[in-house]
């Protein structure tokens, strides 16, 4: 199902809305219902809108992608999503639960892992998920199977006892993903999940984020400016472009559309620029002076 913004926000008013409860997507002669949408979800940071009225739908044990260039909005989306930061505007539900009504509800429901670290260096891959499982409320027989099930899951059962500050790249994103996935959530935000991995580290989380979604049925939305990765990973993809959705829908649907060979191409076809070169100057220049005020 390929719904551009405008379609969306229609069939919304239609009265076609999802149920509230994640279920299949998609089955024949009902309305699709999603693990998780948005409707005109917005955020202004005083007069500049760095999330403009976005409206998408994700289904049940799919992955989606917000693909855009630095300074897109795609962390300020994933953030309101997680509840970490309120909508100015417009709202969205996760799991059934409303994000901005219903907080605690939506928490449970999730797994995150954030652009920046989120690992501590200084202990062992075993003790950092046993942080997150006293805070998930994990009980304690239950704890050592279960941490030692995720860190199977993501390839790093033999490094169990090894200081994080030691790990690879890649290894550290897994281990944030075992952390994320710890208390088994229906949805998952991976903000950049591969960012700074070299190519083979990149398709080794690759791998593991697509066995989540197709042994565990987890709905997945991850953000990045990795083209090539939102194409792999993603079902459907929302291409974003200074805070507003410029195109949603598969990603060979995209690039028929615009009738180009690679997302590549369709992003510069719907925004006149290059995600290479970070989208324009105007983000360019604007990340960079929030990258100095974070020191
Ligand atoms: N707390 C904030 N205060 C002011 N501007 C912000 C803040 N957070 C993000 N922004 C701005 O909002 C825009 C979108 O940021 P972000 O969501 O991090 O983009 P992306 O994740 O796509 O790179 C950027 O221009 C950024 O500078
Ligand atoms: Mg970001």
């Amino acid at each position: 199902m390929n719904l551009t913004t405008n379609d969306r926000a229609s069939y919304l008013a239609a009265g076609a809305g999802p149920s509230p409860a994640a279920g299949p997507a998609g089955a024949p002669g009902r309305a699709p219902s999603f693990a998780l949408e948005t409707v005109g979800l917005t955020r202004r940071f005083g007069d500049f809108t760095a999330v403009d009225a976005i409206s998408f739908g994700v289904p049940s044990g799919t992955i989606f992608g917000l693909l855009g260039p630095n300074g897109a909005g795609k962390s300020t989306t994933i953030k309101m999503l997680t509840t970490l930061l309120p909508p100015t505007a417009g709202t969205g539900r996760v799991a059934g639960f409303d994000i901005v009504r219903q907080p605690v509800e939506v928490r449970r429901m999730i797994g995150y892992v954030p652009q920046m670290l989120s690992a501590d260096g200084n202990l062992s891959a075993y003790e950092n998920l046993l942080i997150f499982a006293k805070v998930y409320g994990i009980r304690v027989p239950q704890r050592r199977k279960r941490i030692m099930e995720v860190l199977a899951f993501m390839g790093l059962a033999d490094s169990a006892g090894t200081l994080v500050n030691k790990f690879s790249g890649g290894m550290i994103r897994r281990l944030e993903i075992a952390q994320s996935m710890l208390h088994r959530p229906p949805v998952l935000f991976l903000d950049e999940p591969t960012v700074g991995l070299d190519p083979v580290a990149r398709r080794n989380v690759w791998e593991h984020i697509l066995r989540l979604r197709d042994e565990f049925g987890t709905t997945i939305l991850l953000t990045t400016h990795y083209m090539e990765e939102a194409d792999e990973l993603c079902q459907e993809v929302a291409i974003m472009h200074q805070g507003k959705i410029v195109t949603v829908g598969a990603p060979a649907a995209i690039k028929a559309a615009a009738g180009v060979a690679t997302l590549d191409d369709a992003f510069a076809h719907y925004t006149g620029s290059s995600i290479k070169d970070g989208g324009t100057f105007r983000d360019a220049a604007r990340v960079r002076r929030v990258a100095r005020r974070m020191g």
